[in-house]
């Protein structure tokens, strides 16, 4: 399965995919790697790998969000795309966009979904006082980070945490589920059935949670 891969920035999900994809056996490989910003840091990553990239800048189609994607959708035909990953790609997309890559375009969002969609997950966990966080990958759909989850990882909220060690925590667990779910999609192994996916992978129920090492359970006894 060819992917491309849509960043806005950093990319280090970007360079997960990457790494994994170079991995023998993988089911997917990234054929493109496409920035909305040109200053984008993720797109010298890519380079370094050897992998084809693209400058579709959204700042130049302002108020045309289906020209953008056009635009997009341009570079996808010329590598062959099969598959969209977005791995914090800051643009959303139209319904038209959305329903010709239906349950061929998935997301990885810092936070355990329903909770937390938008911005600025990681204060307003810390603000809503919960004490598991996460990240969930899914398919996306027209509402802004909604849609059928793939996978998700937890981790604990920890006294002393502020939005950075937060934020470090969960990326850590993004760097490992999105390359699984994104393979899973890629073999063929994801199911569909409204809002709930199933996947047919020994390893994906048992991945999904993780304490930190050195946590036990809470006695209650
Ligand atoms: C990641 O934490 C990703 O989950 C988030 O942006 C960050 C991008 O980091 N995406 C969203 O908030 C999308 N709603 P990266 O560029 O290093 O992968």
């Amino acid at each position: 399965m060819r992917v491309a891969v849509l960043i806005s920035g950093r990319g280090s999900n970007m360079a997960a995919l990457l790494r994994a994809a170079a991995q023998p056996g993988y089911p997917a490989t990234i054929a493109l790697v496409l920035s909305n910003r040109a200053d984008a840091a993720g797109l010298a990553v890519a380079q370094e790998a050897g992998v084809p990239t693209a400058v579709v800048e959204s700042r130049g189609f302002k108020g045309d969000r289906a020209g953008f994607e056009a635009a997009m959708e341009a570079e996808f035909a010329r590598h062959a795309v099969q598959l969209v990953a977005l791995a914090g790609f800051m643009r959303v997309l139209t319904e038209g966009f959305v329903d010709r890559w239906r349950d061929r375009l998935i997301n990885v969002h810092p936070s355990l979904l329903p909770l937390f969609k938008g911005l600025d997950t990681h204060a307003r966990a810390l603000a809503a006082g919960v004490k598991l966080h996460g990240c969930s990958v899914h398919l996306v759909r027209t509402g802004v980070d909604e849609g059928p989850i793939l996978a998700q990882a937890a981790v604990p909220v920890l006294p002393g945490d502020d939005e950075a060690s937060l934020a470090a925590r969960v990326l850590e667990q993004e760097h490992r589920i999105y390359p699984a779910a994104l393979a899973w999609l890629a073999a063929g192994l994801v199911q569909v059935q409204g809002d709930v996916v199933t996947v047919a992978a020994p390893a994906a129920a048992g991945a999904l949670v993780n304490p930190l090492p050195g946590f036990a359970p809470v006695s209650t006894s």
